[in-house]
Parts: structure tokens; sequence; C-alpha cells
């Protein structure tokens, strides 16, 4: 057995708190053992969106009865683990603050070594909880309803480089976006996933932005979702004007169908790009049926990775993993009082 899923692999505790779920999770280098999370997105719901008071508060409630669930849960005492990692940004500064404060008094009531990481980095290192240690380099795309960026990914824990992100909504947001004009509950991926299911994508032509050749030397690797919010919304209300019957399926599909194909026309673009064959895809919008159908029809010869979905999503699972692979290969810990950095930059790993 290796060092990673071995006895003798470390025990790491994994807290992350960064929007609105609270996740711990424990791991004992690539094995799960615990993974509870709580979230606040009910309560966030009527507001369409994520109201940052409301998220600290629940990570408040939420901490203490989760952790209990994910030691009991992994059968282990809080002095077993080995270390401790938490996300440290980037995020919403007072959610990252109830975490991080949390873990640093755990480190020191425990005299264990803290790790304060880097949330998208987390989002890559889950992956290795399912399909093994990433092959490295690997390319990353990350899409969620906060952060939509492609990545290089030389080693996970030392050095992770952006190629490019969005210039202005998140993947995530758009789904969330558009599922409200469309009168579908928040947050909307999940919903307009569903709908699309029953509709035909080629029904409205919506634009793939940054996609055309002109735009490559600037924007070869970077995208922009809230031209198609706006088409979406001036379609349906020249369709509503003309009195004409509206198929939320077929929106539905046609939007999902823009944004797969341009999240996964620029990630294949980096692969082919840099040559790297492997690549890893995370954030709730890996979730999308759609977008898992289409990576695979299109990425022949390239080894794609994308965990189940409920590791996709914002969880404990993800720091944890991250914390173990910081710790199997040596990496220093975070110095005492290192706070939260809520636009921490993705070459940033550990603070
Ligand atoms: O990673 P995540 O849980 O939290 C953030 O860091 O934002 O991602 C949440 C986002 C939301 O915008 C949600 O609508 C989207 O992921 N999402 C989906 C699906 N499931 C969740 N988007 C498209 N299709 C899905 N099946
Ligand atoms: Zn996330």
């Amino acid at each position: 057995m290796t060092r990673a899923s071995g006895a003798g692999a470390p025990l790491v505790l994994g807290i992350e708190t960064s929007c609105d779920e609270t996740g711990i999770a424990i791991v004992r280098g690539r094995t799960l053992l615990a993974d509870a999370i709580a979230s606040s997105v009910d309560e966030q719901a009527r507001f369409g969106g994520v109201v940052p008071e409301i998220a600290s508060r629940a990570h408040l409630e939420a901490l203490a009865p989760t952790l209990a669930r994910a030691t009991a849960e992994a059968g282990i005492h809080l002095a077993d683990v080995d270390a401790i990692a938490v996300t440290a940004g980037p995020g919403l500064v007072g959610a990252l603050l109830v975490g991080v404060s949390a873990a640093e008094s755990l480190a020191l009531a425990l005299g264990k070594p803290l790790y304060g990481v880097n949330h998208l980095a987390a989002h890559v290192a889950v992956d290795r909880l399912v399909h093994g240690d990433l092959p490295e380099p690997a390319i990353a795309l990350l899409v969620s309803g906060g952060h939509t960026s492609l990545l290089r990914v030389d080693d996970v824990t030392l050095e992770v480089t952006a190629l490019g992100s969005t210039l202005d909504d998140a993947a995530g947001e758009a789904f969330d976006k558009v599922a409200r004009v469309l009168g579908l509950p928040f947050p909307g991926g999940p919903h307009i996933d569903a709908a699309a299911g029953a509709g035909d994508a080629r029904a409205i032509d919506f634009p793939r932005a940054l996609s055309a050749h002109r735009d490559d030397e600037d924007h070869r690797y970077d995208f922009s979702f809230s031209g198609l919010k706006t088409a979406v919304v001036r379609w349906l209300e020249v369709q509503r004007r003309a009195g004409n019957p509206i198929s939320t399926a077929d929106v539905a599909a046609a939007f999902q169908e823009a944004v797969v194909d341009v999240l996964v026309s620029k990630a294949l673009r980096a692969c082919r790009d840099t040559g790297i064959s492997t690549l890893v895809v995370g954030g709730g919008v890996a979730a999308n049926s759609r977008l898992r159908v289409v990576l695979t029809e299109r990425a022949e010869g390239l080894d794609v990775r994308v965990p189940p979905p409920h590791l996709c999503t914002d969880n404990g699972a993800m720091v944890a993993a991250l914390g173990a692979a910081l710790v199997e290969r040596g990496r220093p810990p975070s110095a005492p009082g290192m706070g939260a950095d809520s636009s921490m930059p993705v070459d940033t790993i550990v603070v």
C-alpha cells in the first residue's frame, strides 16, 4: 500500500465555509472517511442568491454539529488527526472567517499543523479521492457559481497558473440568472439541467462569446456569459411581446448548449495548445449532465476526470484532499494568525 492510501497515510480534517455550504470532512490520504455538509441554500433561495450575512450566521450555527457528525461518521477522535486544512480564500470574507477561526482554534487546542488553502486548488485536488493522484501537468476547468477558470496545474500543492477566467458572470451565475427569468427556483443550474432534458437545443441559436477567431489572441482562454444571459432575456421579451408560446425546455436546452459548447471548446483548446492530455473538471456546474456528455464525446484521446456531482459542488472533502496532498508532499503549514483572503489569487495554494 502507498503512503497515500495505506495505514501510514495522513489523517486530515478539512473545513470549507467559503460560500453557503458548511463542509467538514475527514480523509486518510486518498480515502474519504467522512463528508458532512450543512447548507443554507434553502434560506438563501427566497432572496434568489447568496446573502453573505445569512451565510456567515448559518456557518456559525452549523459548524459544531457538522464537525461532530464528521468525526462520528469517520469513527475517529479529533486528537487522532495529523493536520487540519481550511479554505482561506477566495470567497465571502465573513463566511471564510468563521471556518478559519474555528480551524485556528482547533489547531491550537490540539497542537496540530494548520493549512489555510485555496478553494480553487481544492476543487482540483478532490479528484484524487476518486481517480487517484492527478497526472501532472494537467489542465483544470473550474466552473461554479463564483468562478469560471481554466488553470494549468503543474503541482496541485505548489504550482497552479491561471490561463483564463470569465470577464463577467461565472458560468453558474449565468445558469442562476437565466433560471430566474424562466421562473425556475434558485439555484437554477440543476433546474435548467432537468428542464433541458425535454428540450431541443437547436431550437434557438444563442451566442457563443469569445469563440470567434478574431477574439483568439486576447481572450484565447477567457469566458464571457453576460451577453448570453442578455440574449436569452431579449429573446424572451420578443416572444412574449409577439404573444408566441414559449417552451421553457427549448430555451433551457439552447442556453445550456451554448454554455457547454464554449466551456468544452476552450478547455480542449488549452489541452491542445499545451500538449497536456489530462483534463480535470470541478465546481458546481461540473454536475451538469450535458457538460459531462459533451466532454466525453469531444475529448477523444484525453484523460478527462470529472468527480461525481456531490464532490463537484462545495464540500469539505475537497479541502481535506488538498490538505492530505500537502502533508504527503512535505509542504510547510501556514503561519499562526493567517486570517482569510477573500480575493486570494489562484497561484497562492497555501497562505
Ligand atoms: O461549486 P458550487 O457549489 O458553489 C460555488 O462555489 O459557487 O457551485 C454552485 C453553482 C450554482 O450556480 C448552481 O446553479 C450550479 O453550480 N450548478 C449547476 C448544476 N448543479 C449546480 N449548473 C448547471 N447544471 C447543474 N446540474
Ligand atoms: Zn466552489
